[in-house]
């Protein structure tokens, strides 16, 4: 039963068994409708989608691949219409495409990407603005949207703050420095009280291929993975192998603004955040008014940053906004194991951050921020995915997804499994409750996994079910009553015995630790997105790459993929989607 926890309700659903099957599953009472698949129209003009005839011009009008972020724009404060601003993070050619074959054969996959289906791949890169309204209570695309627009890996972008026009950021096709086609990668996101979208370059380095060694920043590429060698639009686009233009790698790996009310607007790449793999950024205003970011950088061993701006937001005054987030503090996070904890500051000059470390000015800094948070002594952590503020009471969460790496002698407190398989939640409440505050106190909210298990070691609550557990947290969404919501990416039959979804996990009172099953994907997906409306009526969800193989010895293809989800017809391939969830006769999601 429903009870109050310092002011905030719990949880009141019936949970779904965990599992996977062909399809998704929602809590009984509520229904989880497909709102928009990758190739549906977005622009007007789009073509309908053929996936056997798919080409670059129609997807560059249609829906992308892979939605992961979602954030909800009101349009005059409604809760029914909106913009729905949606990441495309990357591609899956094995799925999209007849004939290509599993990603883990790349040789193979690669001797059959043509430039034409890397030139769709790249169109189905960026992210997508949709105007959506919930008509007799069931929502749609608006069609012919005058905000609809779709952002490609090949859209003109602007370069701002610290590092634009420097010198490692020009190329011989853009030689001020200052513009940039495309971004790579989107994961997660946020969006700004003045009504824009931050969306976030993750995994950049994958687009790169080419060789590293005798490149002029060779150590600099190593430190970020890069070239990945994920793909082969090396093969057919020069600035995507590092050999022929050195510097691109550097215009990538940065967190981007976007005015989605203007479809002409030229997005910005906010050098000021850092270069890194930028997971989100979820935001919240500080006690004096200035706006702050925090921002897990995803790989092992990497670290939580956030951005403090220099000036404050003013709600009265949208432009007034326009360019604060290419002033401020970057910080690192440092946890001790005393429960406190410090933000270091990445500043130029501060510090080891000097010219005699290579550092010549702010540039520098901002363009390596590993090497600089490296040389601070920053945590290194088990993969910061979603870091995410909760306004009712200030505490911070942070999800740090796994780290099968960590060995014996590298745990530490905030990282305290070694081969962490399934992941943990820390919690962090800044210093006066003010987010600006450079020093913290932390705890650990969770450590993820079956509780049944005692060598996995979690730390659910007792209450918690067989089917309430989960690991690998990722994406995370703060609902309007402050309860904290957790999208996994890792679970699988194999991996738990459960695929990924969507799990309420209770923050306060005797419940804390107490988690419950929402939703789960279809076979091979992973749960990305969740995003409520403000008046918690609606739960916009991402599904991402379904289909996948569930099992490492079955490859999953075009032709035989593990679902056909949602289509389920013969030929049409799975589709990654945007699922809306609403409860049946009207109310708040989960109350
Ligand atoms: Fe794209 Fe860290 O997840
Ligand atoms: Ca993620
Ligand atoms: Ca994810
Ligand atoms: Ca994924």
């Amino acid at each position: 039963k429903a009870q109050a926890q310092n002011g905030r309700p719990a949880f009141n659903f019936k949970e779904i068994a965990a599992g996977s099957d062909e399809t998704h599953h929602v809590a009984e009472g509520y229904d989880a409708d497909v709102l928009i698949r990758w190739g549906d129209p977005v622009l007007a003009d789009a073509p309908a989608f053929d996936p056997a005839k798919q080409t670059a011009a129609a997807q560059r009008h249609q829906f992308g691949y892979n939605n992961d972020f979602v954030g909800f724009i009101p349009l005059d404060g409604s809760s029914e219409h909106g913009l729905l601003v949606v990441n495309h993070e990357y591609t899956n050619e094995e799925l999209m495409f007849p004939g290509i074959g599993r990603q883990d054969t790349k040789d193979a996959g690669f001797a059959r990407m043509t430039r034409d289906l890397v030139d769709i791949e790249m169109a189905a890169h960026g992210g997508s603005i949709l105007e959506v309204r919930r008509i007799a209570g069931k929502w749609q695309v608006v069609k012919g949207s005058k905000y609809a627009r779709r952002i490609t890996a090949d859209t003109e972008m602007e370069i701002t703050g610290p590092a634009a026009g420097h010198e490692r950021m020009k190329t011989p096709s853009d030689p001020s420095g200052r513009k940039v086609l495309g971004m790579l990668n989107n994961c997660a996101g946020g969006v700004t009280p003045w009504g824009t979208w931050l969306t976030c370059e993750e995994n950049f380095n994958g687009y790169f291929w080419g060789k590293a060694d005798g490149h002029p920043e060779a150590a600099a590429l190593k430190r970020y993975g890069v070239p990945g060698n994920w793909y082969n639009w090396g093969q057919y686009h020069d600035r995507f192998d590092v050999t022929k233009e050195p510097n691109e790698s550097n215009r990538f790996g940065w967190v981007v603004e976007i005015d989605p009310f203007d479809p002409n607007s030229v997005p910005k790449k906010r050098t000021a955040l850092g270069r890194f793999k930028h997971e989100g950024a979820a935001n919240i205003i500080s006690r004096d008014g200035r706006f702050v970011i925090y921002q897990g950088d995803d790989e092992r061993f990497d670290y939580v940053y956030k951005f403090v701006t220099e000036a404050k937001v003013d709600l009265q005054n949208r432009a007034a906004n326009r360019d604060i987030l290419d002033r401020g503090t970057l910080y690192v996070a440092k946890y001790k194991a005393d429960g406190t904890g410090e933000w270091l500051p990445l500043v130029h000059g501060q510090g080891p951050l000097t010219e005699a470390n290579g550092f010549r000015s702010q540039a520098d800094v901002v363009i390596e921020a590993r090497r600089a948070a490296d040389l601070l002594g920053a945590t290194k952590m088990d993969r910061p995915e979603d870091v995410e503020a909760n306004p009712k009471t200030d505490k911070v969460y942070v999800m740090l997804t796994n780290n099968t790496r960590r060995k014996n002698d590298q745990v530490d407190a905030a990282n305290p499994r070694a081969d962490n398989a399934f992941g943990h939640i820390i919690e962090m409440l800044p210093n006066g409750r003010d987010h600006a505050a450079t020093t913290f106190t932390w705890e650990i909210l969770v450590k993820c996994g079956d509780p049944s298990i005692a060598a996995v070691g979690a730390t659910f609550s007792s209450a918690t079910t067989k089917d309430g557990w989960f690991g690998m947290p990722d994406n995370c969404a703060v609902d309007n009553a402050g309860r904290l919501w957790i999208a996994t990416d890792g679970n699988s039959p194999k991996a738990t015995g459960r695929g990924d979804g969507l799990w309420a996990l209770e923050t306060e009172g005797e419940g804390r630790g107490t988690s419950r099953h929402f939703f789960r994907v279809p076979a091979g997906a992973e749960m990305c997105g969740p995003c409520f409306t403000p008046d918690d009526e609606t739960l916009f969800l991402a599904v991402q790459h379904p289909g996948e193989s569930e099992d490492d010895k079955v490859a999953a293809t075009f032709e035989q993929p593990s679902t056909r989800w949602p289509d389920f017809k013969e030929g049409m391939p799975p589709r990654p989607a945007i699922v809306v969830v609403t409860r049946r006769g009207g109310g708040k999601i989960g109350a």
